[in-house]
């Protein structure tokens, strides 16, 4: 049987910037709330930097630990590298997940993504409408 590495433990008992954010950038959403797993991100963009990063999580402890990991690696990165992080990137920043929990990690990075992804599409819609 496979334990949390101490970095899971520390994350799930007291997570970094859990919640949410008034007036987001972008929100992403990932999984069922009515079913099962799901995550809802919120990022802060300014110019090209994500400034922060909140997240409502229904999920494992590890997706919990996920989420929080996950904004610490997103936090400060502009937009571009924080496309750039993957699932690895998250296990790892947790020094690893038991192998029945991997499937975890998808969570944080797809809702990163999904709301940056949100990002991008008020922001072509804004231009789109003359928007300065
Ligand atoms: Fe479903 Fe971890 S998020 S088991």
């Amino acid at each position: 049987m496979a334990f949390y590495s101490e970095k899971v433990i520390a994350h799930f008992k007291e997570p970094r910037n859990a919640g949410s954010l008034n007036d987001a950038d972008g929100i992403g959403e990932i999984g069922d709330p009515t079913c099962g797993d799901f995550m809802r991100v919120f990022i802060r963009v300014e110019g090209n930097l994500i400034t922060d990063v909140k997240y409502q999580i229904k999920g494992c402890p590890a997706s919990i630990a996920v989420a929080s990991a996950m904004t610490e690696l997103a936090i400060g990165k502009d937009l571009d590298d924080a496309l750039m992080l993957t699932d690895e990137d998250v296990v790892e920043a947790l020094d690893g997940l038991p192998e029945e929990k991997l499937h975890c990690s998808v969570l944080g990075i797809t809702g990163l993504r999904k709301a940056i992804q949100d990002h991008f599409m008020r922001y072509i819609n804004r231009d789109s409408k003359g928007v300065k």
